[in-house]
């Protein structure tokens, strides 16, 4: 029987923070509570939530998985609390860790976050921040592991902006051994701090280049984001010019290979990123990626807390 593992880090703020053994152990869970093989109670916890940036999947995948697994969630709406009116993280953080067991934070600044896990006695999870979004990570490569069983010589393609949840692909890519090949226009490249981290777990997998012909040639998955990420309202026309030509479309699917899965951790803009014709193609497993979000926060949550 899969028993959750200690984990070495008291928070999971990025996809480093995770041993490649931890990670197996969470989508191994994650796939027994999908299966509902699983039956945990872990007797009324409690998960803190504080986005200060909008979200769907997240802030209800991690509300049903805490009560999945008999536990609830706060919901901090930022705004009407004191946080809203400039109250210090590191006066929040101490005081919220002493009523919650966890929390998790989506908000900007990966700096603020961190700083949440300096002053929380408690687990802190990034919900995602400017940098990275590993719980999307643990969604993306448990649907990967549906479809292809292991790691094995998979070729992960994302086409887009070099952001956030291009980041954590590229770590957890990392961890695992996948081959994470970035296709983006020249100046939207990865952090040159991701890619030196991502080279000390497992330089050899990691490819960046602006010729999608060669990105999306022998791809097992073809993945994309939304061109502008929440924060970056202001640019969104001179990005969508500067991203003209990489749509994941039916002629890029074609090219890549007979296998090939497409992935979106949603929201879509439809006609930009990806085509309407893509998310509903056979090729797409873009719904089972939303479902698995809430499977691996149960699974990262029953490791956190129990
Ligand atoms: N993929 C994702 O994080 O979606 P939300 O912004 O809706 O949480
Ligand atoms: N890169 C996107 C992801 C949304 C889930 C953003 O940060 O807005």
């Amino acid at each position: 029987m899969l028993v959750p593992k200690k984990l070495t880090n008291k928070d999971f703020l990025s996809s480093s923070d995770l041993t490649r053994e931890e990670i197996i152990n969470i989508l191994g869970l994650a796939k027994l509570f999908k299966n509902n093989s699983l039956d945990i109670d872990l007797k009324n916890k409690v998960l803190g939530l504080i986005f200060n940036k909008s979200s769907t999947r997240t802030r209800v995948s991690f509300q049903v998985a805490m009560s999945r697994l008999g536990c609830s969630t706060v919901d901090l709406d930022p705004k009407t609390s004191q946080i809203g009116r400039g109250e210090t993280i590191k006066d929040t953080a101490r005081v919220l860790s002493r009523y919650c067991d966890v929390l998790a934070i989506r908000t900007f600044n990966h700096s603020d976050l961190e700083d949440y896990a300096k002053w929380s006695s408690k687990p802190i999870i990034n919900a995602l921040t400017d940098l990275e979004h590993p719980c999307q990570a643990l969604a993306d490569f448990l649907t990967i592991k549906e479809e292809f069983e292991d790691f094995n010589n998979i070729k992960l393609t994302f086409i887009g902006d070099g952001n956030n949840v291009a980041h954590s692909l590229i770590l957890c890519g990392s961890i695992l051994g996948v081959e994470v090949c970035i296709a983006c226009p020249k100046g939207f490249e990865p952090k040159s701090s991701i890619l030196q981290k991502a080279n000390e777990i497992n330089g050899k997998n990691i490819k960046i280049t602006d010729d999608l012909d060669d990105a999306v040639n022998g791809a097992n998955v073809l993945y994309t984001d939304v061109w502008s990420s929440m924060g970056e309202e202001n640019n969104k026309e001179d990005k969508d010019k500067f991203f003209s030509g990489f749509t994941i479309n039916t002629d890029l699917i074609n090219k890549a290979s007979k296998d090939v899965i497409v992935l979106h951790c949603l929201p879509a803009y439809r006609g930009k990123e990806i085509c309407d014709e893509v998310i509903e193609s056979k090729n797409s497993r873009i719904f089972d990626q939303a479902e698995n979000r809430m499977h691996v926060q149960q699974a990262l949550l029953y490791s956190l807390l129990s």
